[in-house]
C-alpha cells in the first residue's frame, strides 16, 4: 500500500541533515567534522533529553554556509517527504543558530525558498515556511530577528519557537508575537514538550497560537484538555521524537489514542527526521504497530493534518 496523504506541520529543515549530505557539505565548505565517518556521527545520535539533541543538532549545522546548502538541504527532504506521502509540508527553520555564526539571514531564507518555490513541480507538495525563535535566547535577539527578516515577510507564513523549553516560558517572547501578528502571519510554539502545562496556557492565552507543537503535557491539566478540545486547536505530536528525547518510555505508552479520545485535534509529525530515526509516514507506521491503530484512526489522522494547516480554504478541502 503506497503511504497514506498526508500534511507535515512539525518539521525543523536542520533536523533533516542526514550523515551523508553533512560530509557532503562539509567536504564542500571545508569545514572539518569532529566525527570520522557517517557510522561514527550516527553512533552519536543517542539523547537523554531535549538539550542532548540540540547540543548535536546546532553543533551540525556548522556545514551549512551557502545559499545552495540550504537550497540542498530542504530539497533532500522534499524528495524524501513525498516518498512518504507528505503532499503539504509546513517547514521550521532556525534564522538565530546561523546569523550566531556569521550567516546573513537573506541567505538563509533565499536559499530555502529556492527549493520551496520549486517543490510543488519537482516533488508534487505545497509548502510553508515557519520562522522560528530560539526561546534560550533573549526576547530582543528574536525582536531583532523579527526586525532583520521583514524584507523577506512575503516568503513567511508564520512564526514558532523552539529550543530548549524549561524556564524559557511563552511570555517571554509577547511583544515579538504581537509584532508578527500584526504583520499578518499565522503563530506556533512549541510548548508542553518537556515543559509543563502551564507554557501551553501561556502560549494560547499570551502569544494567541493557532496551534500548539507537541503540547503532549496538556494530558496532565484536565482543564487545558476540554480547551484545547473546546477551540479545536491543532496539536503537532511528534511520537519518534517523544520516544528518542525520552519525553515517553517507549511508542506503545504515547498518549495519543487518549488525545484522541479526548477530542483532540492531534496530528502526526516527525519533528528532527534525520536524527530520530524516521519521516512522516515512519511516525504514522510507527504509532499504528505500537498503539495498534486502525485504518480510519490513520485516516482521521491525516484528515486533521490538512484540516489543521495553513494552506487555503479551498486548497484544504480537496484532501478532506
Ligand atoms: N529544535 C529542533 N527540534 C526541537 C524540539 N523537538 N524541541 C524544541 N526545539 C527543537
Ligand atoms: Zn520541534
Amino acid at each position: 500500500m503506497p503511504p497514506i496523504p498526508k500534511a507535515e506541520l512539525h518539521l525543523h529543515i536542520e533536523g533533516t541533515l542526514e550523515p551523508e549530505l553533512a560530509f557532503a557539505l562539509a567536504a564542500r565548505n571545508s569545514v572539518e567534522l569532529p566525527y570520522l565517518s557517517e557510522a561514527e556521527l550516527r553512533a552519536a545520535y543517542s539523547f537523554s533529553d531535549l538539550q542532548s539533541f540540540l547540543d548535536l543538532y546546532y553543533a551540525l549545522m556548522a556545514v551549512l554556509r551557502t545559499e545552495d546548502d540550504f537550497a540542498d538541504l530542504a530539497d533532500a527532504y522534499l524528495a524524501r517527504a513525498r516518498a512518504q506521502g507528505v503532499r503539504h509540508a509546513e517547514i521550521f527553520f532556525d534564522p538565530q543558530a546561523h546569523t550566531a555564526r556569521g550567516l546573513e539571514i537573506g541567505t538563509v531564507i533565499e536559499g530555502l525558498t529556492r527549493a520551496l518555490d520549486a517543490a510543488e513541480e519537482r516533488h508534487g507538495i505545497s509548502t510553508r515556511l515557519i520562522m522560528c525563535f530560539l526561546r534560550d535566547e533573549s526576547a530582543e535577539s528574536a525582536l531583532a530577528t523579527f526586525e532583520a527578516a521583514r524584507p523577506y515577510l512575503d516568503r513567511i507564513a508564520a512564526v514558532g519557537l523552539d529550543s530548549a523549553e524549561v524556564g524559557n516560558p511563552p511570555s517571554k517572547f509577547r511583544e515579538v508575537y504581537a509584532r508578527a501578528r500584526e504583520a499578518g502571519l499565522k503563530c506556533v510554539a512549541h510548548a508542553g514538550e518537556e515543559g509543563p502545562p502551564a507554557y501551553i496556557w501561556e502560549a494560547l492565552d499570551l502569544l494567541g497560537v493557532d496551534r500548539v507543537d507537541h503540547g503532549v503535557r496538556c494530558m496532565e491539566d484536565d482543564a487545558l484538555v476540554a480547551r484545547l478540545a473546546a477551540e479545536r486547536t491543532p496539536l503537532t505530536l511528534c511520537p519518534l521524537s517523544n520516544v528518542r528525547l525520552r519525553v515517553i518510555d517507549k511508542l506503545a505508552d504515547h498518549p495519543l489514542p487518549a488525545m484522541l479520545d479526548a477530542g483532540l485535534l492531534v496530528t502526526v509529525n516527525s519533528d528532527d527526521p534525520a536524527y530520530f530515526g524516521g519521516y512522516a509516514d515512519d511516525n504514522f507506521t510507527g504509532v499504528r504497530d505500537a498503539l495498534g491503530l486502525d485504518d480510519e484512526t490513520l485516516r482521521t489522522l491525516a484528515r486533521n493534518s490538512f484540516h489543521a494547516s495553513f494552506l487555503d480554504e479551498e486548497t484544504r478541502a480537496k484532501y478532506l
